[in-house]
């Protein structure tokens, strides 16, 4: 059964929640973050989570949500955390787009917001940008592998960033 769901996954602060948000002011689709409805279930922010039951409690969270959109989610946009990537039904949940940007432009793109000091605070995989790399560099090849079209995000317009999801959801 086509769900009609669109996955966007990528790595931290590349911009999945923003452009999910920006797509439904373009096309009135509504979205949904995986890391919003855990947060949501569990009354706790992700880094909380992180901090008081450890990462492995975290996956284990992101894996009973994956299996919950399987079941129940149709005609809509989904914003993943960056490690959401590797649940193994993510294919049965919808058409998985990537959005791609280097290491640098991803850290350009957190430095340059407003709330810059939040978006690093609320993600304690950033806390140690070394590490955060190398983990980029692990997981670029991953998401290319898992993805059905990659979207690259990086310096682009979001005009033009829109209308080319459009063009993959059709
Ligand atoms: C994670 C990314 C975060 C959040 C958690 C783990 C990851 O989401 O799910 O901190 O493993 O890359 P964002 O990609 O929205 O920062």
């Amino acid at each position: 059964m086509n769900k009609n769901n669109i996955i966007l996954i990528g790595f931290m602060g590349v911009g999945k929640g923003t452009i999910a948000r920006a797509f439904f002011k373009y096309s009135g689709r509504f979205s949904i973050d995986t890391d919003d409805l855990i947060e949501s279930i569990t009354k706790k922010k992700v880094k909380t989570i992180f901090k008081d039951e450890g990462e492995p409690y975290f996956r284990d969270l992101e894996k009973q949500c994956a299996l919950w959109l399987e079941k129940s989610i149709t005609n809509t946009v989904i914003s993943t955390g960056g490690g959401f990537y590797r649940q193994e039904n993510i294919k049965n949940i919808g058409k998985v787009i990537y959005l791609k940007s280097s290491f640098e432009g991803i850290l350009k793109r957190i430095n340059n917001a407003p709330n810059a000091k939040q978006k690093l605070a609320k993600r304690p995989l950033l806390k140690n940008l070394d590490e955060a790399r190398k983990l980029y560099d692990t997981r670029v090849k991953e998401y290319e592998k898992v993805a059905d079209f990659t979207l690259d995000v990086e310096d682009r317009d979001i005009e033009e960033i829109l209308k080319e999801l459009t063009s993959m959801c059709e």
